[in-house]
């Protein structure tokens, strides 16, 4: 029986072509700044996120809490989203190991902060206060259903935090699937933005790694932030291989992982019990009424006996996020399943 995993896009397993890729990657010390192949992805990633220079770190944690150890001093304050994955997936690492305090505020149930929020969270100079030195973003939103924020959004509330004195970081994960839902050039999600970070390890298949891309003397800096908490790699290329082939070949494909999650939405939401939340990308919520005798964790083991995995989370919800290696096929049969299950 095949396993259908749709408890997350992290769960892809590399391509045959970033196999070879790999095997074959030139590689030497990149602490040293030596490794051709990390050389090579850091440009191409630069490049496609128009930013002058780009920082191969080992994961998404890791490249979030490298830019907040490069824009932000011990005692100095982050405004964020209560939903982002920087508050509530981290560890709360920026206060663990770099003295940063977040202070959130209600992300709207498309991802964004509203920008008067931003504005009333900012510090006024006073000794009793921090110093609020940084705005962080989602895009896509994970925990408010995969929507992404659009340019527009992204660029007023950048000008906003920048009128403050503030810097911004980009959450971007999964900033590839964005563009393909809104249609643009990543470039212009990320126009505004001080730094910005994605991964190769989602959606895009890589076996591991994220980049974070911003001006030059930020990178300069973030590197020696990433050299602190242990990032610094050597010969890393072999990783950096996969990333390569990831931008080359996978980003251009992403919308198809978006038509799927709408057919899943569309099959599940015709199944009686079954509520969907709004699907834009390829992240999917769905829920049981309560005409459903069933608990969430028995439709979870149900579903996983039949193979169908699915992600139990908070408030009885169910995510499902198709990616790379779920078909046509596995589409109908997850429908098929849950109705059988349900
Ligand atoms: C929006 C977002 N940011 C950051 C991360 C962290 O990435 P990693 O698992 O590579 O540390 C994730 C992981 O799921 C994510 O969804």
């Amino acid at each position: 029986m095949k396993v259908i995993d749709l408890r997350s896009d992290t769960v892809t397993q590399p391509t045959p072509a970033m196999r070879e890729a790999m095997y074959q990657a030139e590689v030497g010390d990149d602490v040293y700044g030596e490794d051709p192949t990390i050389n090579r992805l850091e440009a191409m990633a630069a490049e496609r996120l128009g930013k002058e220079a780009a920082l191969f770190v080992v994961s998404g944690t890791m490249g979030n809490l490298v830019a907040l150890l490069t824009h932000c001093g011990r005692g100095d304050e982050v405004i964020l989203g209560d939903r982002c994955h920087t508050f509530l997936f981290e560890q709360g690492g920026m206060a663990a190991l770099g003295g940063i305090t977040p202070w959130p505020i209600p992300n709207q149930p498309d991802g964004t902060l509203r920008l008067e929020d931003i504005e009333g969270a900012v510090r006024e100079e006073n000794v009793h206060f921090p110093c609020t030195r940084l705005v962080c973003l989602e895009n896509t939103h994970n925990m408010c259903n995969g929507t992404p924020l659009t340019a527009e959004y992204t660029a007023q509330a950048a000008r906003l935090a920048h009128a403050h004195g503030l810097r911004v970081h980009l959450d971007g994960a999964r900033i590839f699937n964005a563009a393909a839902a809104l249609r643009v050039d990543a470039r212009e999600l990320v126009r505004e933005v001080d730094s910005v970070m994605f991964c190769l390890s989602k959606g895009l298949c890589a076996p591991v790694g994220s980049l974070l891309c911003g001006s030059a003397d930020f990178v300069a800096e973030a590197r020696r932030a990433r050299k602190v908490v242990g990032g610094g790699m050597r010969q890393a290329g072999i990783l950096a291989a996969a990333g390569i082939v990831a931008l080359e070949q996978i980003t251009g494909r992403l919308a198809e992982d978006h038509a799927r999650a709408k057919r899943l939405a569309e099959g599940l939401a015709q199944i009686p019990g079954v509520e969907v939340a709004p699907v834009t990308t390829n992240i999917l919520y769905f829920w049981l009424t309560e005409e459903i005798s069933k608990t969430p964790e028995e439709v979870e083991d149900a579903l996983a006996e039949r193979g169908v995995l699915v992600l139990g989370r908070e408030l009885g919800r169910f995510r499902a996020v198709t990616h790379y290696w779920i078909s046509d096929e596995d589409i109908k049969r997850a429908i098929e399943v849950m109705r059988e299950v349900v």
